[in-house]
């Protein structure tokens, strides 16, 4: 089976977005030193990501339609509306088995993208496997929390650590026990 790695960054006090959902907090991937937080490894090693449709309306609103070309891309929605278009399949219905599906099949990984509802959501049917986390040095006091509320408690073991002095950047690596 392959996995659903969430690969997402939060503040130090585990927030995703700032409430009006903006990310100016997040420090942009530096070409010329190289530093991309594992972005392009994590690229590569999936063929799919599945998002919430708060966090493609957002990427949409910054004008980016297919942000993830050449992945089959997929965002959930409890609308029956059909919004699909030709970079993302939105999906309804019994989501879970959906994505139990997919995990079945044959192929790379699977990005979860987020955001909080989404994540919980996976969490709560076992479905995230390993959680990369990059932690950004900055409280924001509010937003949105990488879980929303009424997760259910899980353990993770610890499989890696970087860090990047340059950015104040620590990035854990968390499989699910
Ligand atoms: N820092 C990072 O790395 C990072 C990464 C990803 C996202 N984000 C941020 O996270 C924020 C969005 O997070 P969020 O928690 O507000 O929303 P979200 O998880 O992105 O999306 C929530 C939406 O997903 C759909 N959904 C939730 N549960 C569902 C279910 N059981 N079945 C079908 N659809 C379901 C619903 O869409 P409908 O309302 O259409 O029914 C719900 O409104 C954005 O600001 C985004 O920029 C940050």
């Amino acid at each position: 089976m392959r996995n659903i790695v969430l690969y997402i960054a939060s503040s130090l006090d585990g927030y995703i977005a700032r409430d009006d959902h903006s990310l100016d907090w997040l420090p942009t991937p530096d070409a010329a030193q190289n530093l991309d937080y594992g972005y392009s490894d994590i690229y590569a090693s999936i063929d799919t990501t599945i998002m919430g449709k708060r966090t493609y309306d957002i990427v949409r609103a910054h004008g980016v339609e297919n942000p993830y070309p050449e992945k089959k891309n997929y965002v959930f929605t409890r609308s029956a509306r059909n919004l699909s278009n030709e970079n993302v399949e939105y999906v309804s219905g019994d989501v879970i088995a959906f994505t139990q599906e997919l995990k079945a099949q044959a192929g790379k990984d699977i990005w979860l993208v987020g955001g909080g509802d989404l994540n919980t959501l996976f969490l709560n049917y076992d479905l995230i496997d390993r959680i990369i986390l990059a932690v950004i040095p900055v409280v924001l006091g509010g937003g949105i929390p990488l879980f929303a509320r009424g997760g259910r408690e899980t353990k993770f073991r610890l499989t890696n650590a970087e860090h990047w002095m340059e950015t104040g950047v620590v990035q854990m690596t968390y499989e699910r026990l």
